[in-house]
């Protein structure tokens, strides 16, 4: 029997563009299934960062037309195979060598252009895979597009259809012309509501939930999360008309980009049989920000994006209490300008214990994971969340909201039967946190045996991919029987 075949398309995935999380699941998910015997490839677009890095490794694979509704241009497709997986690389100057991935006027007919050029590449090809699994709003028009669009052919209309939701709260939310300036499709669509998402507009995500066969999310936590109104963001009703088709499917890390023992960014690796060694990291990022260095004080460590969903403002509400405390923060991100503001001015007027690095930086995210003792999440809701998932795999302790995944990855520390990977609370309440932080300093300070025992029961816990793949492959066969 030849082996089943799975396209994921998506917006970034690394080894090759990242913003958050959803990389690194496009960037290790394909590469676990390929090792539980699926072929997989993925399309990404070729974006600026992507074309001065790694351009000149790729192999032209074919070059196009790609027409639909007011987009009419050329797709040039590369391709590059990384640990059995095929990328492929939808090249539009104008569309994607831009500074940044996302936020233009023009995202629709981005991605619009990309979905298209998506499912011309397959007819390039004559490569029509068993599942095409989809991600997130940029790539969730597909299943329609090949259900309608590209009906006239048989081999469109058999793929069968797996849409993943890592973040409802983007949604794809257009002017009602997308439908026909960007996706080429005309309006009955929106008359009849199959589109229509609130007045006048249209959610390309909506069309992913509507036309998958199945639809997952990154947590069992969130599939149940995103059935309610304070969660649902005004898609719960939509969702709840799929709810038997619903799975939530846990994230998992790459145990090779993730691994303490052989990670080139920290000046002294470590494992469980050696993680007094850990420390080497805390004193070398302390002189890095100039902190003390000392290796007892407890080191808090953040590494995100800047945004309300992060649970940030719970943090500056109390941030002056918590820093009364013998401890020190380091913090690495950058988003909301007020969130930032923030940091930056508990940086100066707590210059000995509060270290600020506003940006994106790859080698500093390992450096953080693996220096810091406390890894703080408090975020208001998170699909699943990849940064607690690394920090117990790093020992270092996650400190994170009960919500979506956080509540699923994180066993909280139990203080009689010393069960647990970390701590956790439920409330919105700053005060809720500071609450479960002051129970996390009292068992670094006065407690170190409970404390060694959470990093052993982190560190063995395991957030790989393996048992995840197998769910996702369960659901490939249940619908390609
Ligand atoms: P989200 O996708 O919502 O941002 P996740 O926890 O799923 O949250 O994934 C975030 C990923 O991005 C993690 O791999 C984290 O290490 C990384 N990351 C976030 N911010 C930064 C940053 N400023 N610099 C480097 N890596 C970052
Ligand atoms: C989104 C979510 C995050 C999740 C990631 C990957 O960015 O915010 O919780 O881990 O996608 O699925």
């Amino acid at each position: 029997m030849s082996k089943k075949s799975v396209l994921f398309v998506a917006s970034e995935g690394l080894p090759f563009i990242k913003t958050g999380g959803l990389a690194d699941v496009i960037g290790s998910l394909p590469k676990e299934l390929v090792k539980q015997g699926m072929d997989v490839r993925v399309v990404l677009p070729l974006y600026l960062k992507i074309a001065v890095n790694n351009h000149a490794d790729f192999d032209y694979v074919s070059s196009f037309d790609v027409r639909a509704g007011d987009i009419q241009s050329m797709a040039n497709v590369y391709q590059q195979v990384v640990d059995g997986v095929t990328f492929y690389f939808i090249e539009h100057r104008d569309y994607f060598e831009r500074k940044d991935l996302y936020g233009y006027d023009d995202d629709a007919m981005r991605f619009g252009f990309f979905q298209h050029a998506t499912c011309r590449l397959l007819e390039a090809l004559h490569y029509f895979p068993d599942v095409i699994h989809t991600h997130d709003w940029h790539t969730a028009a597909i299943p329609f597009l090949c259900r309608t669009f590209y009906s006239y052919r048989e081999e469109f209309r058999t793929i069968k259809h797996v849409f993943t939701i890592h973040n409802l709260a983007f949604q794809g939310i257009f002017n009602k012309q997308a439908l026909w300036s960007a996706l080429g499709m005309d309006y009955s669509y929106y008359v009849d509501g199959i589109a229509r998402f609130h007045d006048d507009c249209i959610s390309f995500m909506k069309l992913g939930i509507l036309y998958a066969d199945k639809v997952t999310t990154v947590s069992e936590t969130y599939a149940q999360e995103i059935l309610t109104e304070e969660f649902g963001e005004h898609m719960e009703h939509v969702l709840e008309l799929r709810r038997h088709d619903l799975f939530g499917i846990v994230n998992g890390i790459d145990y090779d980009t993730w691994n303490s023992q052989t990670d080139d960014h920290l000046v002294q690796p470590y494992s469980l049989e050696t993680i007094q060694q850990k420390k080497a990291n805390k004193l070398a990022l302390q002189a890095q920000f100039g902190l003390a260095q000392d290796e007892h004080v407890m080191l808090v460590g953040i590494v995100s994006r800047l945004t309300w969903q992060k649970g940030f403002y719970l943090l500056t509400e109390v941030l002056n209490q918590l820093l009364q405390a013998h401890v020190q923060f380091v913090i690495l991100g950058n988003g909301e300008t007020d969130i930032e503001n923030a940091f930056h001015y508990f940086k100066h007027a707590h210059p000995d214990k509060f270290a600020f690095y506003q940006g994106y930086n790859e080698p500093l995210a390992h450096q953080i994971y693996a220096a810091s003792d406390l890894f703080l999440m408090p975020s208001m809701f998170e699909p699943c969340g990849i940064s607690q998932l690394i920090s117990m795999h790093y020992g270092t302790l996650p400190l994170v909201r009960e919500t979506g995944g956080l509540r699923d990855t994180v066993p909280p520390y139990n203080i009689v039967t010393k069960e647990g990977c970390g701590f956790s609370f439920w409330g919105k309440d700053a005060y809720n946190m500071k609450q479960v932080y002051d129970l996390a300093l009292d068992t670094y300070y006065n407690r170190p045996e409970d404390w060694q025992q959470l990093i052993r029961q982190a560190m063995t816990a395991d957030v790989s991919w393996t048992a995840s793949a197998k769910r996702y492959i369960d659901l490939y066969n249940e619908i390609t029987y």
